[in-house]
């Protein structure tokens, strides 16, 4: 996930700015977000997926690029889980 949420904690084959995809089901049931419960907001964890060295931030850019009616209702989405 890069260095924005690197934890610098090595499990197996993953480094310090690796991690398990998180599942994304029941994440409309939680208050605090990401594996340090740093943010209790889903835009500033989906935000967090942008930073140097993230393999997601092609999709953050694609997120990004949707119209605001088409970001409301992928938090929408998100909140249904
Ligand atoms: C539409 C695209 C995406 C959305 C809406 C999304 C949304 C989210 C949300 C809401 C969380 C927080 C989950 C929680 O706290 O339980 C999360 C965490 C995470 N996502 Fe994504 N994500 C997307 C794409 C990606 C991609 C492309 C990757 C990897 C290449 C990725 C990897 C991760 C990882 C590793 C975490 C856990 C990070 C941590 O706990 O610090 N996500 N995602």
């Amino acid at each position: 996930m890069g260095t924005g949420l690197a934890d610098n904690v090595s499990q197996g084959g993953a480094g310090g700015d690796q991690f398990r995809t998180a599942p994304l089901w029941g994440v409309g049931q939680r208050i605090f977000f990401l594996h340090d419960g740093r943010t209790s907001s889903l835009i500033t964890a989906i935000n967090a997926h942008g930073s140097n060295g993230s393999e997601a931030n092609t999709s953050l850019n694609t997120a990004a690029a949707l119209s605001l009616s088409q970001q409301q209702d992928l938090i929408n989405f998100l909140r249904s889980l």
